[in-house]
């Protein structure tokens, strides 16, 4: 069993999910984040005797020097992680999209990791005709966070040899409630649209996203730590749950929050559009996602309710606010 993992990004929505999870399952944690969303997530597991917080930049490759020693397993999820933070300051970007990933492979290879586990994204697909997107299918991006997440691929991939075992997950788009709270992703923005506004905004609406429950895609990214290697050694696999048309998505949060909730339609603004197939993830690893899209905005409804989400408006849930608080 591999004891030692690092999480990059571990302070980050998905990350504020996996850490405390992977800490439960037993392992020891080291989180590397430049915690560009703050300290208040990191409370529930800083403190945990088996959780090592490093606050730092994954392009400092001091800093991953030491973040890496004795680590066995990397799962790298720090990113400039959505399209138009990407776009804010391309520079940027491509040093911590693409240069650091590169060189935290080598690191990690370097140091005697064994296992690096890449967080991918579905966008790396563009916009597809066919019915079901398989990993085989060629990768057009269209924007730059696509475009480095579809580069970065190949350079964690082919470092693949007897003693490092490297996969990429291309996710979905995910969905739920974490304590580091993203309202600036589908299905939580629709949510905290109905709940907070009583009006849900939707931008075209027959866009088809997939999505996967916080849940599950943390799951995932456990199960990932110890699946047989030679099942996922240099391996790219899709991650989706629900694939809705936009439209749907906003029909089920009108319906889960209740009450007086109006749906208005806007000019399409993103017009990316697929329908992943998740089926080798399934017949490789036997992972069928648990939840569901109402089971996510159930769980966003109630975080409002219990007051774990004050303030909607605060720049820290949308990653474009904040990094233009920090670089503009
Ligand atoms: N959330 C989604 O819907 C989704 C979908 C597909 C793929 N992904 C990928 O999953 C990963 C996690 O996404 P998320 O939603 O948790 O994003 P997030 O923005 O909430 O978290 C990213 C974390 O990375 C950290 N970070 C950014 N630059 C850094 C740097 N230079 N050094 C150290 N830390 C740095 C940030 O402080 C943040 O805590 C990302 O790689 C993202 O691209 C996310």
């Amino acid at each position: 069993m591999n004891q030692n993992i690092l999480v990059t990004g571990g302070t980050g929505y998905v990350g504020c999910v996996l850490t405390p999870k992977l800490l439960k399952l037993g392992y020891n944690v080291r989180v590397l984040d430049i915690m560009w969303f703050g300290e208040e997530c990191t409370k529930q597991f800083e403190d945990h005797p088996d959780c090592e917080l490093i606050q730092g930049d994954i392009r400092d490759e001091t800093i991953v020097k030491r973040a890496l020693a004795g680590i066995d397993t990397v799962i790298h999820l720090a990113a400039i992680s959505n399209d138009p933070c990407s776009d804010l300051n391309p520079k940027l970007t491509q040093q911590v999209n693409y240069d650091a990933v590169k060189s935290l492979v080598r690191l990690s290879k370097n140091s005697g990791v064994r296992r690096f586990i890449g967080a991918s994204s579905s966008s790396v697909y563009g916009i597809k005709s066919e019915p079901d997107v398989t990993e085989d299918l060629p990768l057009e991006p269209i924007t730059l966070y696509a475009k480095l997440k579809a580069a970065t691929e190949p350079i964690i991939l082919t470092e693949k040899s007897a003693d490092f075992v490297p996969v990429c997950i291309r996710s979905a788009t995910v969905c739920g409630y974490s304590p580091r709270m993203r309202l600036d992703l589908t299905v939580n923005i629709l949510t905290s649209h109905a709940v907070n506004k009583g009006l849900i905004t939707v931008f075209g609406g027959q866009q088809k996203r997939p999505n996967i429950h916080i849940d599950d895609i943390t799951d995932l990214y456990a199960l990932l730590v110890e699946a047989p290697a030679e099942k996922i050694a240099g391996e790219v696999f899709n991650a989706g749950g629900d694939n809705y048309r936009v439209i749907e998505i906003a029909e089920m949060a009108r319906e889960v929050v209740g009450g007086d909730v109006k749906i208005e339609i806007a000019d399409v603004i993103d017009e990316r559009s697929y329908h992943i197939s998740s089926e080798k993830i399934k017949n490789v690893l036997g992972f069928i996602p648990k939840r569901t899209v109402r089971d996510a905005i159930a769980d966003v409804k109630k975080a409002f309710e219990n007051g774990l989400i004050p303030d909607y408006q605060n720049t820290r849930y949308y990653n474009i606010k904040r990094m233009r608080e920090l670089y503009h």
